[in-house]
């Protein structure tokens, strides 16, 4: 048996204009998925999930996500989650070699899943970790980045970042820019996390704001100015200036908005958060529904959430500065 256990992150800046070669900075928080892998003797693949803010699911499958578990959740959340399993295994077999290997994977986690704390990037990680390791195969950090990647950009069609999974293999704070990823130093930023208790659907959203790019010049522009924001938000991490961040943080939900992927509950979240204090907010992740992210060092921005409505569940995020861990 083998255990791993990879973060979650929040997006301080930079979410979706990444996806066209803009820079973004995400932050591993200390939310993660723990996932348990044991070898079967043959190649099937059984997938176990207790707690990823469903009523928990079963399923056992001969390598494809043709068997639909008989349980009452949402089917595109089991659907998403057996998705991203079922390719980190093709990954586990194609990197091994072990064309044949099955697993009993059980899935633990505590990152709500499609609500833009990147439970998808986590879970795919630790899998593969663990699963690769399960068959005596220990990838360097880079490479389980990679393949990580690889799983999330087939089964989000083409259209995913390296952002998501380079920052939960590695931990701390990253900058991503197309191909180049790499770690950055940040200060112990005061993260405030507000979640609505829903989930967007990254492949629409992503599909959404291609759309506008494709469409409008105005959309192709805002996905360009979220870029500038992005570096001007890099002086600031480096300067330690919170107040610059907070200011850019504001500016980047502007532009999510604009580009279509915010929601009135994520803007009730944000404007809460505001009121109460915080030196900025904006959505996280791919938006449609889940999580914002706040800068305050008091208690008040998180107080002032737990009384939105809409927000369900209000926390302090702290950096996780280590990516993947080895439990098992
Ligand atoms: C989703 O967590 C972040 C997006 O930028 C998509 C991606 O980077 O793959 C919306």
């Amino acid at each position: 048996m083998t255990v791993s256990s990879a973060p979650g992150k929040v997006y301080l800046f930079g979410e979706h204009a990444v996806v066209y070669g803009e820079p973004a900075v995400p932050c591993a928080i200390e939310r993660r998925a723990r996932v348990t892998v044991n070898r079967r003797e043959d190649d099937r693949l059984r997938v176990q999930a207790d707690d990823l803010s469903l009523d928990g699911f079963t399923v056992e499958y001969g390598g494809t996500t043709d068997a639909r578990p008989d349980v009452d959740v949402p089917e595109n959340l089991i659907e998403a989650a057996m998705g991203y399993v079922d390719e980190a295994i093709e990954q586990v077999r194609d990197v091994t070699g072990d064309r044949d290997a099955g697993f009993d994977v059980t899935i633990e986690s505590d990152i709500p899943l499609g609500a833009g704390l990147g439970s998808s990037a986590a879970v795919v990680v630790a899998a593969i970790d663990a699963a690769t390791r399960e068959l005596g195969v220990s990838l360097e950090t880079d490479e389980l980045a990679e393949r990580a990647y690889r799983t999330e950009h087939a089964v989000q069609s083409g259209q995913a970042s390296r952002a998501d999974t380079f920052c939960s293999a590695t931990g701390g704070a990253v900058r991503v820019e197309g191909e180049d990823c790499r770690a950055l130093e940040a200060p112990d930023l005061p993260l405030v996390v507000g979640f609505d208790g829903g989930a967007g659907d990254t492949g629409e959203l992503v599909g959404g704001v291609r759309g506008l790019r494709e469409q409008y010049d105005f959309a192709a522009d805002t996905v360009a100015s979220i870029g500038d924001l992005v570096r001007q938000g890099e002086r600031a991490l480096a300067a330690n200036d919170i107040d610059e961040l907070g200011r850019l943080m504001n500016f980047n939900h502007g532009l999510l908005s604009a580009l279509g992927v915010s929601a009135r509950s994520l803007d009730s979240m944000v404007w809460a958060a505001r009121d109460a204090g915080a030196t900025g907010a904006k959505l996280t992740g791919a938006g449609g529904g889940g999580c914002i992210v706040a800068l305050d060092s008091t208690d008040a921005t998180e107080t002032a959430l737990s009384f939105t409505p809409g927000c369900v569940e209000s926390f302090r995020a702290e950096l996780a500065t280590e990516g993947v861990k080895r439990l098992q």
